[in-house]
């Protein structure tokens, strides 16, 4: 049994999405299409989380998750802090498990962590007790299961059918934890074809993403593509030296309007943000017709309503 799930097998962790069925991803998906709204229009709410309180634990920064989480927990009625990880006692050696347990001690019922130590998340939940649920907001460079929900609800919304479609994920591959997730659920959902598009330096080992194509040309890599999926420079991950230049790489790598006219007309265009604009894509692509940037930040807050509702077993209508 995967340590993300209760004996009765349902989901009470998210801390990655191996292993998550298609039946389930499909059902997040469904679940969290019913809280999406256009802009401008009256945000969901309901109180089906009232009672629950939910601690954001992030010690890598964050805009997109950390708000989105926020935001998802307070329009389903539970209580939501944020903690300033220099602020807490974390900044006087504390470990994580003792931070976490003091918060257990106060009656929070679901942690939200991000974390650069690859395996701190799932010694989070291994520790917790037995109505805690514990999501990772991104590990290192192997996980963040909510990005690659709310790209494949982008993807529905857009492209509908997975079946026949041929995704590109293009730049820093190596040390993306947003191409880990992808692959993940791009994968369990069977897309016709997932392709890594990336410098030789910044491709994965030959042993991961089994199953995927490979390019380390981006005008090859995104020629006939549906969806190109960018990623920003993982700076964080490397050395000094191995950081490439800016500009060398948009020469090479960057997703110019030029370049974009290679894969399908009707192709979309992915980022999960922040972005390097003028490195891995041009701001005229960024902002463009094709771009669903935004759309993917709108249905963050969405994919991560449906996730706390499903991980504490309290479903309720938007
Ligand atoms: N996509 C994403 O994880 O963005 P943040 O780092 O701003 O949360």
């Amino acid at each position: 049994m995967s340590p993300q799930r209760r004996a009765d097998g349902s989901l009470r962790h998210l801390i990655t999405l191996e292993g998550v069925t298609r039946a389930e991803v499909l059902g997040l998906l469904d679940a969290a299409q019913r809280y999406v709204r256009k802009l401008g229009e009256t945000p969901p709410s309901n109180r089906s989380l009232a009672g629950i309180t939910i601690a954001n634990l992030f010690t890598e920064p964050s805009t997109r998750t950390r708000v989105s989480f926020d935001l998802a927990g307070r329009r389903l009625g539970a209580e939501v802090v944020n903690i300033e990880v220099q602020l807490s006692s974390r900044a006087k050696g504390e470990t994580m498990i003792d931070t976490v347990h003091t918060l257990e001690s106060i009656h929070f019922d679901v942690f939200v962590i991000r974390d650069a130590e690859p395996g701190v998340v799932a010694h989070v939940a291994a520790n917790v007790g037995p109505h805690v649920s514990v999501l990772s907001a991104g590990e290192a460079h192997l996980s963040h299961p909510t990005q690659g929900l709310l790209d494949a609800l982008t993807v529905r919304q857009y492209k509908g059918d997975f079946a026949p479609l041929r995704i590109a994920i293009v730049g820093d591959v190596r040390h993306s934890r947003v191409a880990r997730s992808a692959f993940e659920v791009f994968t369990t959902l069977g897309v016709r074809e997932l392709r890594l598009v990336a410098p030789r330096g910044l491709m994965p080992d030959p042993g991961e993403f089994p199953g995927c194509t490979r390019a380390d040309d981006i005008e090859a890599g995104i020629a006939g593509m549906d969806v190109v999926m960018m990623l920003r420079i993982q700076k964080e991950r490397m050395t000094e030296a191995a950081i490439p230049d800016g500009g060398e790489y948009y020469a090479r790598f960057g997703l110019t309007p030029e370049r974009l006219r290679l894969a399908r007309p009707d192709a979309i265009v992915m980022h999960p943000q922040p972005m390097n604009r003028g490195v891995e894509i041009d701001s005229a692509v960024a902002d463009g017709p094709q771009s669903v940037i935004r759309a993917q930040v709108t249905n963050g807050v969405a994919v991560r309503m449906a996730v706390l509702q499903h991980v504490t077993r309290r479903g309720g209508g938007a």
